[in-house]
């Protein structure tokens, strides 16, 4: 499926985050660090905060607004310069939705069916799930092909959506014989934050719908609960190893390895090398010392940002007329490909 396109457009980035509970360490070192690197590197950049996916779950319309502001909020603190990129929400460009359907109508249930993010997510009552929850991808494909978007940097966790998005994107040019109308968008997993766990249990992914809120360290947390929690962090009796090898069955010490390895910017090898052999009653402090370095203040000017939502909602509507400026191009190509009236 995945057989080279002519495509020769520019290249573009595409991301997005949902709205729902605030932003955390997963999703800063898994997506933000790079959309903040591509976005520096003079890529073209659209990032966007998926107010449509948020509703295919049960959620309060009254704290919907609130929550897209709190996510743009956590952008720009991490990095991302709203004058260099596009921040909108998505609900904020309708082609998002529309290219949705022409999608839903090219996408074959068997592939949907294979997802297992709805597997996880719709749990064992699947009757009961929101037929949005199940076609979520088809619209994540919309969300990037909707501005020919050639990168899209996520976590490991999105690989599969991603997957998705070329396989639809190739499906409709060889449906309507219209090679090189899209780019077969390539994911961008990169660095050693691709998959960060809860801080409570090693096998979990850190995730915003976690009871627990001690197994996650949120944008939004201060200096003092970030060390609380490292501080509380689930190890094992063991010392660091000498080698990376000796990882290997110990989960909860390789993701707070990993964690500081992407946050240092280093590798996994790096701070195995620094620490090979310490206990956790030295690897922690360090790490504390680092998660506050980096993180306190990212936390300092999202506060700040959300003291003036004005001026969020400012970057908000100027960024969805951006990205309106080029969606809607694309989705009028679309709608003369597909043969629709007028
Ligand atoms: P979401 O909101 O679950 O997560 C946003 C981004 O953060 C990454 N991420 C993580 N990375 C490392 N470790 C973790 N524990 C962790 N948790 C989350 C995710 O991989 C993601 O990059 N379906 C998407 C949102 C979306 C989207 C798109 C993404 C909608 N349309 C188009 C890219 C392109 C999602 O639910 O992400």
């Amino acid at each position: 499926m995945s057989d080279p396109v002519s495509y020769s457009g520019p290249e573009r980035i595409l991301s997005g985050m949902q709205p729902t509970g605030g932003l955390h360490l997963g999703n800063y070192l898994g997506a933000l660090v790079n959309w903040v690197a591509l976005q520096d590197r003079g890529a073209e950049c659209f990032y966007c905060v998926v107010d449509l996916h948020a509703i295919t779950m049960p959620h309060d319309p009254k704290s919907l607004p609130d929550a897209v502001r709190r996510a743009a909020a956590a952008y720009i603190a991490s990095g991302v310069d709203p004058e260099k990129s596009a921040v909108f929400a998505q609900s904020a460009v309708p082609e998002h939705a529309e290219l949705a359907w022409v999608f839903q109508c090219v996408a074959r249930l068997g592939w949907l069916e294979r997802m297992t993010q709805f597997k996880d997510k719709a749990g064992k009552d699947k009757e009961r799930a929101s037929v949005g929850l199940f076609t979520y991808p088809v619209l994540q494909a919309a969300d990037i092909l909707v501005y020919k978007a050639t990168h899209v940097p996520v976590g490991e966790d999105q690989k599969q959506h991603l997957e998705l998005s070329r396989d639809i994107a190739a499906r409709f040019m060889r449906d309507f014989n219209c090679d090189g109308v899209f780019p077969l968008p390539e994911p961008v997993i990169q660095g050693a934050g691709t998959r960060i766990m809860s801080l409570k249990d090693g096998s979990k992914k850190m995730s915003k719908s976690d009871l627990s809120d001690l197994s996650r360290i949120n944008l939004s947390d201060d200096a003092e609960t970030i060390a609380r929690k490292v501080k509380k962090a689930k190890t094992d009796p063991e010392p660091l190893p000498e080698s990376v090898e000796g990882l290997t069955g110990r989960p909860e010490a390789a993701n707070l390895v990993g964690i500081y390895a992407a946050l240092e910017g280093s590798t996994t090898e790096t701070v195995i090398a620094e620490f090979g052999g310490q206990g956790f009653g030295v690897f922690k402090p360090k790490l504390s010392e680092l998660a506050v370095a980096k993180l306190a203040p990212v936390a300092d000017e999202y506060s700040r940002l959300m003291d003036d939502p004005a001026e969020l909602d400012r970057i908000l509507s100027n960024g969805a007329d951006r990205a309106r400026a080029v969606a809607a191009p694309v989705m009028k190509e679309v709608r003369q490909i597909i043969g629709y009236w007028g």
